[in-house]
């Protein structure tokens, strides 16, 4: 047994870098159909990678060989089990090396799949534990946790809410392993009949076309009437009228309106020209009718479309979509009248058929924006045919039950089979609704988008019957894949529970790990979303597992998410009620597990707030940390879609029950100790690779390992200083200590970057660059990102954060798929360009630095619903140069670059007037907080920031001598310049507009 003094391999190390390329080549494999990985078998929200799982875990069960407790007969098992892969020295610190060395090697898929490296990973937990070890997890969700947990031999207890997530853990963890071939080889079996048969129902309503090709999709617009007076034709709304740009292949729709006709004429073409192509009938859900010109606005728009549930219903078929056997896989078509009359013999059957299906979100909290468009219910999400469809092939499913009912007698396999049948049914109504985007050649799936659901004006309709776009086949095969690669794995069955994480669900001091990923503050609405899902399930599975699928809906009164949209469970999902639940929840965790035991917490999100009220709960519910470990969960094509501060990493906290007489804590100590730990940390991080702000959030670890130390922490005057606090206040019981964590990682960082002086100004000190510079290089560390590449600037972002811990899906294809334009937004052309952070970060860290940011708002940055932009450099130009052009500056500036440069850089200062700077003028965006006029009149000087700056737009403009002046002038004046010219240049992404301005101008720079 590990004694519980001695520290276990995850509390003092861990091979982060190894381990995130596993999770990265995981996550960039798992979609495809042939990997076999659980998320194959049904979309859940927020899985995780199971590198990462195993690898925490693993570190987590072992001892630290180099600890003075560590078993001496665990070293030598140790040895010898290892000494298979690699040869160790003899000491104890190479045994630990050597032990980190096989984890790294665990958490990667290939090497796993070769048996020695678990049977060695199975032994060493083996040799390390008297008995074999039991993991709980409360809030299991998909399962990675518990399925790795029985992959190295443990015993686990998986538990959940959510009652398509406790289904989906049946499978994975209970009847795969439980009826392992047996259901395979049915699952084979039926599933081919119930595509057979399916095939055989629906055939003559997606048919043939006269060369007998198969429609791939169909592509379909919503209607609504122009309220023009007089006019009143149908207009369909089609954002975008191009259906191919391809060169020689060009297609497109055009609409017309025939002989005073008010039913639309859509037809398919080839244009010559591009400009024989109009625009699209909709932008922002605002209509334009293409008879009269007269825009109809969104809210009529909604008005209309909530009176149609949507419209779904009553949308235009626009083009067909087939193979082109003159080499094109998908090319667009005329819809014939064959096409037609097969979706009205779909509608005729349709209005016979009902299905009960859950009510679609509120609007609000669950970003579920089609409930203000009418779609009340999710089977409004349904187009006529679409209803029928999903309706016959849940028949098939029965039948094809009933059949095999004939043959099986084991009545748990057939539960078994059902279940997987019906697995499929769900997964593959994803691709199967009026939500679905036709992206360019494949169905992006409904959640595409999650967890925000935009409304779609157009959209596309899959058939079930094709090969290659999300028809049944595919959901067939990615099922069978899943439970291909689950068999593979050779695990204890363990059956999951469903309950609340605040329930007792096991006895007291029965666990020996604690490993769970809790729900993250407001990231995912999973209740709301899994309706959909639920819907779907509930239909086939209530007779198989009545009682699970009895409720009309999924739990979501005590779902620990803050999320407004629900009231009930004891008040408003607001953050403290989060915080409480999450607290009792944790705390109810820590009465399951051994006083020796250990616990991992898994926790990553973008917001301040939502790392505040996880810790804070974590410390409430009597946890102590110990260590932490920022690992890549997120996959890299998802990367590229975000727009602000990529989080590509959560933390995996590692903690232990805080023991009841743990001692009170000195602030002083607390405080004299926090930069060193954060400051070692952060450069051990950095050699790992970890930026931005994965790493801001990566050192809440480290502070919290000597914050939680304590039962609390008080100051001279006996006052309690909590986690989190008012971040305004300057006193510590009311600021809190985590206010201190983000001064402590900012100085840090702006130390790194600028230098000692700068992170220690406070205003103007001597010697420091102004705030700008400051603010503006706290803006582009904290946008690094992990990956190595910084993020491009992008549009701002939308309102809603989304979660970087989560995967929107799990399907095929999606994860390329970038984010389409919300088309209930403006159009992303109008959107400004440049780097943005929310609003509550930047203020964090820029207060304890001394940056005053009312007074760079419209001069660096640009506020505007809690997102914080820094301008681009070419939008300053105006304020830089006045109403001048850099040009005309330039000009005058090398007629007499001495006088102009002594002092001041802009140009319409005859001096007396302060120069022009344009976004002092007005600053009605945000007035966050009073600016005198003495330090306006301070910051209307030029600063470093703007003479780099407008260095750079000479440069852009081609101004050589005005360039070689200014620096010139600026070499005279002193080193300031270029030593924060260097450091941008140093933080800006390696393929940037800026950069290479910037570097540029740095080239001329005269050499001393
Ligand atoms: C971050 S996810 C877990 C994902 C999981 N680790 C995986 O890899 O698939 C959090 C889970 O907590 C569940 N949950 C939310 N509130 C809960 C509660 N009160 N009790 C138990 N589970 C809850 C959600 O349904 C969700 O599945
Ligand atoms: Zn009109």
């Amino acid at each position: 047994m590990i004694p519980k003094e001695c520290k276990r391999l995850a509390e003092v190390d861990f091979p982060i870098a190894a381990v995130n390329a596993a999770c990265s080549r995981e996550n960039n494999r798992k979609s495809r159909t042939e990997s076999r990985h659980i998320s194959l078998l049904h979309t859940w929200w927020a899985r995780r990678p199971l590198a990462s799982c195993r690898a925490i875990l693993l570190g987590i069960l072992l001892p630290n060989p180099t600890d003075p407790l560590c078993p001496e007969p665990f070293k030598r098992n140790a040895r010898r089990i290892l000494g298979q892969f690699r040869k160790i020295g003899d000491t104890d610190l190479e045994l630990q090396r050597a032990l980190l060395a096989f984890i790294a090697e665990v958490s990667d898929a290939d090497l796993i799949r070769k048996g020695i490296y678990i049977a060695a990973a199975r032994e060493l937990v083996k040799k390390a534990w008297d008995e074999t070890p039991h993991v709980f997890d409360p809030f299991a969700g998909g399962g990675s946790i518990p399925l790795e947990a029985l992959r190295l031999g443990c015993d686990a207890t998986a538990s959940e809410l959510n009652t398509v997530a406790w289904f989906l853990l049946k499978i994975t963890l209970e009847w795969s392993a439980r009826k392992g071939p047996d259901l395979i080889d049915l699952f084979e079996k039926w599933s081919n009949w119930v595509l057979r048969e399916a095939g055989h129902r629906l055939e003559t309503y997606y048919p043939v076309d006269d060369k007998k090709r198969r429609p791939l999709v169909y592509l379909w617009a919503r209607k609504v009437r122009c309220e023009a007076p007089g006019c009143g034709v149908a207009i369909p709304l089609v954002r975008n009228l191009w259906l191919s740009k391809e060169s020689g292949h060009k297609k497109a729709l055009r609409i017309s309106y025939q002989n005073g006709r008010i039913e639309p004429e859509i037809e398919v073409f080839e244009p010559e020209k591009d400009n024989e192509v109009s625009q699209g009938t909709v932008s922002g859900f605002k209509a334009t009718c293409l008879r009269c010109f007269q825009v109809t606005s969104r809210e009529r728009v909604q008005v209309q479309l909530r009176e149609q549930q949507g419209g779904a219903a009553n949308s235009i078929l626009l083009a067909v979509v087939r193979k082109n056997p003159d080499g094109r896989e998908k090319d667009y078509y005329q819809p014939t009248p064959v096409d037609l009359n097969a979706i009205q013999k779909a509608e005729n059957e349709a209005k016979a058929i009902y299905i009960e299906m859950p009510a679609t979100p509120p609007s609000g909290d669950t970003g579920f924006r089609p409930r203000a468009y009418g779609i009340t219910n999710w089977v409004d999400v349904l187009t006529p045919r679409q209803k029928f469809s999903r309706w016959v092939i849940y028949k098939v499913i029965e039948d094809a039950l009933k059949e095999a009912t004939k043959e099986v007698g084991d009545q748990e396999l057939l539960a078994a089979l059902a279940a997987c049948l019906y697995t499929v049914y769900s997964l593959n109504g994803k691709y199967h609704t009026s939500l679905c985007l036709w992206a360019a050649s494949h169905v992006g799936s409904i959640f595409m988008n999650a967890p925000g659901i935009p409304m779609r004006a157009d959209f596309v309709e899959s058939s079930p019957l094709s090969t290659n776009c999300e028809g049944l086949a595919d959901g067939i095969k990615s099922v069978k894949s899943a439970l291909q690669g689950l068999l593979s794995i050779r695990f204890k069955p363990s059956s999951p529970i469903q309950a609340d994480a605040l329930e007792k669900i096991l006895p007291r001091e029965s666990a020996h790990v604690l490993f769970t990923d809790p729900p993250y503050y407001d990231s995912i609405p999973y209740a709301h979303l899994s309706d959909f899902f639920y819907g779907w399930l509930r239909m086939g599975l209530k007779s198989w597992i009545p009682k699970v699928f009895d409720p009309p809906e999924t739990e979501k009164a005590v779902e620990i998410t803050k999320n407004l949209a629900v009231e009930d469970g004891g008040g408003r999902h607001d953050a403290k009620w989060y915080e409480n639940r999450m607290a009792a929840a944790l705390s109810q965790s820590r009465e399951v597990l051994v006083p020796d035991g250990i616990g991992s917490v898994i926790f990553a999100h973008k917001s301040t707030e939502g790392w505040e009220s996880l810790v804070s709960a974590l410390i409430r519910a009597g946890w102590l940390v110990t260590a932490s470990w920022p690992i890549m969960t997120e996959w890299s094509a998802r990367m590229r879609a975000k727009e602000s501060a990529a989080l590509a990493a959560s933390v995996h906290l590692v903690c232990r029950p805080r023991s009841e007489d743990a001692p009170i804590g000195d602030w002083s100590e607390v405080l004299r100790e926090l930069p060193k730990r954060v400051g070692d940390w952060m450069e051990r991080l950095q050699s790992e690779g970890i930026r931005g702000a994965d790493l801001v959030f990566a050192c809440i670890g480290p502070a919290l390992e000597i914050y939680s130390r304590y039962s609390k922490v008080v100051d001279a005057e006996e006052r309690e200083i909590p986690l989190g606090g008012d971040p305004e206040a300057t006193e510590p019981h009311r600021k809190g200590f985590l206010a201190y964590v983000w001064e402590v990682v900012g100085h840090t960082a702006l130390e790194q970057v600028l230098g000692t002086a700068e992170a220690k100004a406070r205003n103007s000190t001597a010697g420091a660059l102004e705030e700008d510079a400051r603010l503006t290089a706290l803006f582009l560390w904290t946008l690094q990102s992990t990956n190595g590449e910084s993020p491009s600037p992008q549009p701002s972002p939308k309102g809603r954060g989304r979660e970087m811990g989560d995967s929107p899906a799990e399907g095929r294809g999606e994860e390329v798929e970038e984010e389409e334009g919300d088309e209930e937004e403006e159009s992303p052309k109008k959107k400004k360009q440049g780097y943005s952070l929310i609003f509550d970060v930047v203020r964090r860290f820029a207060q304890p630095l001394g940056i005053h940011l009312p007074e760079w708002e419209g001069r660096i940055i640009e506020t505007e619903k809690g997102i914080v932009r820094l301008l681009s450099v070419k939008e300053r130009a105006k304020q830089l140069f006045g109403e001048e052009s850099a040009q005309a500056f330039a000009e005058r500036f090398e007629r007499s670059p001495e006088v102009s440069l002594q002092l001041k850089l802009f140009p319409e200062g005859e001096r007396g007037a302060a120069p022009e700077i344009k976004g002092h003028k007005g600053r009605k965006k945000k007035a966050i907080g009073a600016v005198s006029d003495e330090a306006l009149r301070g910051r209307q000087e030029a600063t470093t920031l703007d003479r780099v700056h407008a260095a750079m737009l000479l440069q852009a403009n081609g101004r050589t001598n005005a360039l070689r002046a200014l620096l010139k002038a600026e070499q005279d004046r002193g080193p300031d310049f270029l030593r924060l010219a260097n450091a941008l240049s140093a933080l800006y992404p390696k393929v940037n507009e800026e950069k290479r301005l910037l570097d540029a101008m740095l080239l001329a720079m005269p050499r001393t």
